[in-house]
């Protein structure tokens, strides 16, 4: 199967792009940093289905990594990768170096407030800046028509969805839904991290929520449920940073007849593990 081309400047990424809406095409996106895994492929094959074109964008963004943080040894395979999108329908790839990205000079970030307080920014307070500027720099470049976004990074998703709201972009945000392994860890390319140990014991947190978000689902105060999670995961080895119960769409007070979100953030082996379940009892987005 043929491994889609590649492109590597915003120059060339835009003449291929242009041609296609020429042509009428509509044009879907999938960011992503590389490291492909199940999750990629399910919002590459989501944007088969919503657009005529697909262009996937691989660049590990170093604004979104603190220096403390795994930046040098986040996985890189961008030969693994393009063989995992061949035969996937994706027109183009652009995978840009750093200097493309931020040239020389760069001054200019996004930052945005409201879905981006709290919760991963309390212990990754870089971490929404990083993601809005070179998100909205994608938008830029590659004028989408649709983005595809996990609900694994469901924090990452409200904000990208608010400011795309607020700066007015002509670009439709979808979420899908988070893929993850037979025993339920979400899939995510920090994965790889984990030993066999820790990799056993990961499975806890998906668990922990379902059992949360059930227990809410059957009358149980939402702050009880809260704490029961946290007791669980705690109980199998993690360091928690949060679990929360919040609005699904602001990330404020969850609020009976809106959409809810548990959202977990927990570390086993210095690994920082991420997920979240949607709430009964709150309105699905
Ligand atoms: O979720 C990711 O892979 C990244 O945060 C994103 C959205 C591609 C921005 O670098």
């Amino acid at each position: 199967m043929s491994r889609p081309d590649v492109v590597t400047t915003v120059a060339e990424l835009r003449t291929r792009v242009a041609a296609w809406r020429r042509d009428g095409a509509r044009i879907g996106m999938v960011p992503t940093m590389g490291a492909l895994h199940d999750g990629h492929l399910s919002l590459v094959e989501a944007a088969r289905g919503g657009a005529d074109r697909v262009v996937v964008s691989i660049f590990v963004n170093p604004t979104q990594f603190a220096p403390t943080e795994d930046l040098a040894t986040y996985p890189r395979d961008l030969d693994g990768d393009l063989a995992k999108l061949a035969g996937a329908g994706v027109d183009l790839v652009f995978a840009p170096e750093t200097g493309e990205m931020y040239p020389e000079g760069a001054a200019t970030t996004v930052t945005v407030g409201g879905p981006a307080v709290g919760l991963e920014s309390d212990a990754r307070p870089h971490f929404f800046a990083g993601v809005a500027t070179v998100v909205t720099k994608l938008f830029a470049q590659c004028l989408p028509d649709v983005a595809y976004f996990g609900e694994k990074d469901f924090q990452q998703l409200a904000v990208i969805r608010r400011l795309t709201r607020d700066l007015s972009l002509p670009v439709s945000v979808e979420g899908r839904p988070t893929v993850r392994e037979p025993d339920g860890l979400a899939m995510s390319s920090r994965n790889v991290y984990l030993n066999a140990d820790s990799r056993s014991r990961a499975p806890a947190l998906y668990a922990a929520l379902t059992r949360a978000a059930a227990a809410i689902g059957e009358g149980l105060p939402s702050e009880a449920a809260v704490a029961a999670a946290a007791a669980d995961i705690a109980a199998a080895g993690f360091a928690i940073d949060y679990v929360e119960h919040r609005d699904a769409e602001t990330l404020g007070r969850p609020e009976p007849g809106r959409p809810g979100r548990l959202l977990v953030a927990a570390r086993i082996q210095e690994v920082r593990l991420i997920d979240n379940i949607a709430t009964p009892n709150y309105r699905q987005l």
